[in-house]
């Protein structure tokens, strides 16, 4: 693959914990079966965090984000569903369209992610944007805080047109994850007492599915209170921080000993997915969404888990399809049955993305999305 290409602006991030660097890099024209994405809009998820911080240390340099919307700016050979000028929300699981999972609409666990998404890498093992002949690694598949990236043409997805940039980038990652974890992964039966631990751009992406999948009682929990107040704004019954009230005593009180049916873990800590276990009534099902830096278990009581009939269960990506569920949920946006609008907190260039990054780790705000001029 030439790097016959153009140059750009993007966030470089060349080291653990140092900041990222905002430079112009290089970035190929898309080859067969790939799209160039002109970004209009990319948040920042607690997942670019764990890059930068060293808790899934990536290779570098890389390019982070992989919440990003904006339009098809060119295609490569042979790519016939994507047109110039289309818009498009970015999925971090390019399906390969031909294994077990992607044949059954479960792109979110195609059998070649571990050697592109996982490895940020392309499907040729090489990436497409690059510095002074160095090549540069595409967290994700999708490395979206730049002007521009190319990504399998699975990895860019149709969305409707006059969807508000910003809501369609938060729709790439927080919303699918939140809402599908609570509307597709799991069956919540009108009634159930569904918990979500963890109320950041998941979390609360969460809190909108249990809402809307009709929950008996909705607790959300997390240890900032105005977080608390938008879980409640997003159709949370009852609210706890946990800097002041154990959660699992809360739920118990709440239930009447009886416990949740659901509990939702949207952080990614092992003291908080044991919480979830542990306020957990017979037949109860964990759902672990946040996931932990490498390395982090986390432990359960199988007798009880036995003896309770309790279900631990995996979410990925809300097991989204995302050519299917993208427009069903911004679908569900345009016609107002969704406030997704509320879940962006700031609006930021790409020069000020370190920022987002330090408000992210004190707990400020929901998403910060950066806008591209
Ligand atoms: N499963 C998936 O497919 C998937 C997809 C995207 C993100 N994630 C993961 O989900 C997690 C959440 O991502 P995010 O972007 O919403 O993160 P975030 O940092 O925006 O939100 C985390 C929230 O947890 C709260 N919190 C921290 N410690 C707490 C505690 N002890 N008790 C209660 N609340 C506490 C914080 O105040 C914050 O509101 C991350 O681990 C991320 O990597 C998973
Ligand atoms: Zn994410
Ligand atoms: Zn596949």
């Amino acid at each position: 693959m030439g790097f016959e290409g153009r140059t750009m602006r993007a966030a470089v991030m060349y080291g653990v914990n140092q900041p990222l660097v905002i430079e112009e890099i290089e970035i190929a024209e898309p080859g067969p079966g790939e799209v160039m994405v002109k970004l209009a809009a990319s948040s920042v998820c607690h997942s670019d965090l764990h890059a930068l911080d060293g808790g899934w240390p990536p290779q570098v340099p890389i390019v982070l984000g992989h919440e990003g919307a904006g339009t098809i700016e060119a295609v490569g050979p042979g790519v016939t569903r994507h047109a110039v000028g289309d818009p498009v929300a970015l999925a971090w699981t390019p399906g390969c369209e031909r294994c077990r999972f992607c044949l059954v609409g479960r792109p979110n666990l195609c059998e070649r992610l571990a050697e592109t998404v996982h490895a940020n890498v392309m499907y040729d093992g090489t990436t497409r944007m690059r510095k002074d002949g160095q090549q540069i690694y595409t967290f994700m598949g999708t490395a979206s805080f730049g002007e521009y990236t190319v990504v399998p043409e699975t990895g860019a997805v149709a969305i409707p047109h006059g969807v508000p940039t910003d809501v369609a980038a938060v729709v790439g990652c927080a919303v699918t994850t939140g809402f599908g974890a609570a509307t597709k992964t799991v069956r919540i039966a009108a009634g159930n007492t569904a918990v979500v631990i963890g109320l950041g751009g998941v979390g609360l992406s969460a809190v909108l599915g249990c809402a809307a999948q009709a929950a008996g009682l909705v607790v959300a929990v997390d240890v900032h209170d105005d977080k608390l107040a938008m879980a409640k704004r997003a159709g949370a019954t009852h609210v706890i921080n946990a800097r002041e009230t154990d959660p699992v005593t809360a739920i118990a009180e709440l239930t009447k000993g009886r416990g949740a049916d659901f509990a939702f873990e949207a952080i990614g800590l092992k003291a908080t997915i044991e919480q979830a276990i542990a306020m957990l009534g017979s037949r109860g099902t964990a759902v672990l969404v946040g996931m932990p830096p490498e390395g982090v278990k986390f432990e359960a009581d199988p007798t009880l888990v036995a003896l309770m009939e309790l279900s631990i269960v995996g979410s990925n990506y809300g097991s989204a399809n995302p050519p299917i569920d993208f427009p069903r949920i911004l679908g569900l946006a345009q016609s107002g049955q969704l406030d997704l609008a509320s879940l962006i907190t700031a609006r930021i260039s790409l020069d000020s993305i370190n920022d987002a990054f330090e408000a992210m780790k004190r707990g400020e705000g929901i998403r910060t999305v950066i806008g591209f001029a």
